[in-house]
Order: C-alpha cells, then structure tokens, then sequence
C-alpha cells in the first residue's frame, strides 16, 4: 500500500481516481487545486503525486517545480496527467521534473498500471556531487586541473558530467576543450528564478559527452550572478549529473561564495611557492569566515612550472594542513592547450593526466 496525493481540478476525475485507487489498496489524498496539492505534498510527502497540467491556481508545470524545490519532495515521484498531448507536451511534462507522463483520457486499469509500474522503480539515485576547484591566486591551473578531471571523471563514469565555467572574465574551459559554445551563463543574468529548462537549455556539449555551462568568452562588464543564481544552478545541474565540477573565478564575488557553499567538496588549488601558499593560507582563514566547513575543503598542489619550487612538506608545514593531492608539472601540457584537447582524454601515459586520472578514482570512492 503506498500514499498517493492525487492534484486535479477536474472532480469526475478524482473521483473516478478515487474509486481506482482504494481498489487498488492505496492511501489517497485527493486535493482539487495546485496550491493545496504543494501544500499537502510538502506537510507530508506521499510515495507519489499524480499532477494535471491545466488548472485555474496554478499550472501543473509550477507545481512540480515547487515539489521539485523543497528538499523534503524532491525525490517524490511525480506522473504528470494531460490532455495537453503533443510530444512538446511530453518534453515540458519531463523537463519541469516530472518523472512520467499520462496523455487523458485515460482508463482507470492504464493509470493504476502506470502507478504500480512507477512504484515499482528503483529509488532514484541521490543527486550528483558538486566539486569546486579555487585559488584566489591566478595562473596556478584550476581551469586545467577542472578539465581533466572532468574529463578523467568521464571516462570513469559515463556521460554524466557536466563542467561549470564560472570564469567572469573570459572562460578558458572552452578554449581547453576546442569548443564554440552559442550560450552562455550570461544569458541568466536578468533572470532571478532559474529553471531547469532555462539553465539546462544553456549547456553545450563536447563530442566525448561532457556537458559544459560555458563563461562568457570575451570580457563583459558586471558579469556576474547572484549567490544564489549559482546555488540554484549547482542544484539544477547536480540532479542527473554524476558530477558537477566548477572553475570557480578567482576572488571571493557572490558567484564563488555560492559554489562554495554549493559544493560537497572543495579543492584549493596552489603552486609551489610562497606567494601562492601565502594566498592559500588566507583563502582558508576567508573560507573559516564564511562558514565553510575545513572537512570539505582539500589542498591540490599543482607544479605548472618546470622548476621543483617549495616541497610538498614545506607548503604542508607552512600551511599547517596536509596536501591531499599533487599534479606533478607536464611538458605535454602545452601542446593538449594549442590543440584544444585535455590531456587526460588522450591515450598517453603522462605526468598530468595520470596524477588526475588518480584524484578522480580516490573522489569516486569518498575521500
Ligand atoms: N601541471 C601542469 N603542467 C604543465 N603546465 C600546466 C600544469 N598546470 C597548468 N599548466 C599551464 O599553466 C597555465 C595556467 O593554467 P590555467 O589556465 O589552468 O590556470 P588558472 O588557474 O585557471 O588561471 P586563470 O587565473 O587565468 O584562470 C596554462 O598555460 C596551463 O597549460
Ligand atoms: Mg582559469
């Protein structure tokens, strides 16, 4: 026996619902308005909610994306019910979130079919991670090391990757990845509720399957969204994506704070010398400031330059933390820039790649 929440305006219908469902050994909750349906859904949330499109209060399309927004629903499965039935129809029904789509008229054995069948899958798998590489230090790789691990994670996953260029100035992650992106996150600016469709809308995709929400490409004055514009689109873009990484830009803006807060993980990225661990030992204190708890914060020393630089013990002892990862430096490095190909998406054995290749099998089991 499962709670379904029925939410029509049309009272035939729930009461033939209704009927269906007490046959069927359901809890029901029958609610003729999407305000009440939220409501109901939210005060108690049911195994599943069967939502009609067209209602006077508010469309079906809002109220899945209110069950969708709220943490406590967020994983309730949701069967849009329409008479709306053109294949547009279906992809408006899916993409505000709904899990399935019923064209009306419907008989009584089709919907109690399609509710045991829903009922039936397996829970859905919880959101994906979201991993923010920083350094308020410029220059020291973080564009690089968040396109290869990216593309490292692809590899190792499947498709469901999708790289954040939060580069305020001009995103370099296209550029590392030899891509043109039509749209950017720019387009998001003058919008202060972000949907799925909208953000989702933006992405651009690189032939090994990697999804990227690209920067703008060339500088553009007060670029820039708000904390919370990034928290949403971490969100959006975490359901569905096994990972979300994010080239966070490098000064403390509304735009980083909110992937940091976003992030399950941080990676701080610095070199081996003392400007860039001095930069990363008041990074850590700001971080402290903020609230953003040490545990998911981790150091990432990268080596860009040839020269050996400080050691690993020395940037340990003068930031009084242990570095969790290392990129040793690549004389490859130069040649995967010019042509537009992360190195960790070649074949070759090399010092970057591999060293990447290991933080994303050491992040696939919790570190
Ligand atoms: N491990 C490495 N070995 C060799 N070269 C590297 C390595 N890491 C980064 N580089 C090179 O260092 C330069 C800076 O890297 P990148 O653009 O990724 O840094 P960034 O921190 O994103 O810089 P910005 O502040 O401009 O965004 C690039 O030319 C890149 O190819
Ligand atoms: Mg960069």
């Amino acid at each position: 026996m499962a709670r379904i929440l029925v939410i029509d305006d049309d009272p035939q219908l729930l009461r033939m619902l209704g009927i269906m469902l007490e046959r069927s050994g359901h809890e029901r909750i029958l609610v003729t308005s999407g305000r009440e349906g939220v409501d109901h859904a939210v005060r108690n949330p049911p195994d599943l909610a069967v939502v009609d499109i067209m209602m006077p209060d508010m469309s079906g399309h809002d109220v899945v994306r209110e069950i969708r927004a709220n943490p406590a629903t967020v994983d309730v499965p949701i069967l849009i019910l329409t008479a709306r039935t053109q294949s547009v129809d279906r992809e408006a029904a899916l993409a505000c979130g709904a899990d399935d789509f019923v064209a009306k008229p419907v008989t009584p054995q089709e919907l109690s079919d399609k509710i045991t069948e829903m009922l039936d899958r397996p829970a859905k798998k919880a959101r994906g991670r979201v991993i923010t590489l920083l350094s308020l230090r410029g220059g020291v790789g973080v564009t690089t090391i968040a396109t290869n691990l990216a593309s490292a994670l692809r590899l190792q996953l499947g498709p469901n990757i999708t790289l954040v260029d939060l580069s305020p100035n001009s995103g370099h992650v296209a550029l590392q990845l030899k891509i043109q992106p039509q749209r950017t996150w720019l387009r998001l600016l003058q919008q202060p509720d972000l949907n799925s469709d909208l953000v989702r809308s933006l992405l651009t995709n690189h032939s090994v399957g990697l999804n990227l929400l690209a920067a703008p490409v060339a500088p553009t004055m007060n670029a820039s969204l708000t904390e919370g514009q990034v928290a949403a689109i971490a969100s959006i873009l975490s359901d569905g994506a096994e990972y979300v990484i994010i080239d966070a830009p490098p000064t403390l803006s509304a735009m980083c704070v909110g992937a940091l807060r976003a992030s399950d993980l941080v990676l701080l990225v610095l070199t081996p010398d003392v400007a860039s661990v001095q930069t990363a030992a008041g990074t850590l204190h700001a971080l402290v400031e903020l609230g953003i708890s040490g545990k998911r914060i981790h150091l990432l020393l990268n080596h860009p330059a040839s020269q050996p630089g400080l050691s690993k013990q020395a940037v340990e002892h003068g930031l009084r933390r242990t570095v969790t990862f290392s990129v040793p430096f690549d004389a490859y490095q130069p040649r995967a820039l010019a042509q537009g190909k992360p190195l960790a998406l070649e074949d070759t054995v090399s010092p970057l790649p591999d060293a990447v290749r290991k933080i994303a099998t050491a992040l696939v089991k919790p570190i």
